[in-house]
């Protein structure tokens, strides 16, 4: 659950962990990559969830949700789509991705 920083980049703390990713096989896991942003950024907007999520998807794993964008504090309508997303997961799972 990456937040974005800079102009579009990954938060530091992430860059080893997103490096990582790369050498795995995660075939047969199921994934989806939610995070926060903040929509002034514009086309920057939530960049990191949308790399972590093409990341993960190289590795062979399953997407079990699309990538959800959270702007700034999660509201209402955001914990429904969170709902929603934490669903679709798990559906993936039992499907046995
Ligand atoms: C220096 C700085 C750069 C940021 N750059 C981006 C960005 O490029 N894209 C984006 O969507 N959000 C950007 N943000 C917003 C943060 O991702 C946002 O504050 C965070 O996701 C919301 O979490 P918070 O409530 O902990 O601040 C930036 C924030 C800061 C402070």
């Amino acid at each position: 659950m990456p937040y974005t920083d800079g102009e579009g980049e990954l938060p530091d703390e992430g860059m080893d962990f997103y490096d990582d990713i790369q050498d795995l096989d995660l075939t047969g896991k199921v994934f989806g990559v939610t995070g926060s942003g903040d929509t002034f950024y514009g086309d920057d907007y939530c960049k990191a969830v949308t790399y972590f999520d093409k990341q993960i998807a190289g590795t062979g794993a399953t997407r079990g949700a699309e990538p959800l964008f959270i702007n700034l504090q999660a509201d209402d309508e955001d914990k429904k789509h969170l709902d929603a997303f934490t669903d679709s997961l798990l559906k993936s799972v039992s499907q046995g991705a």
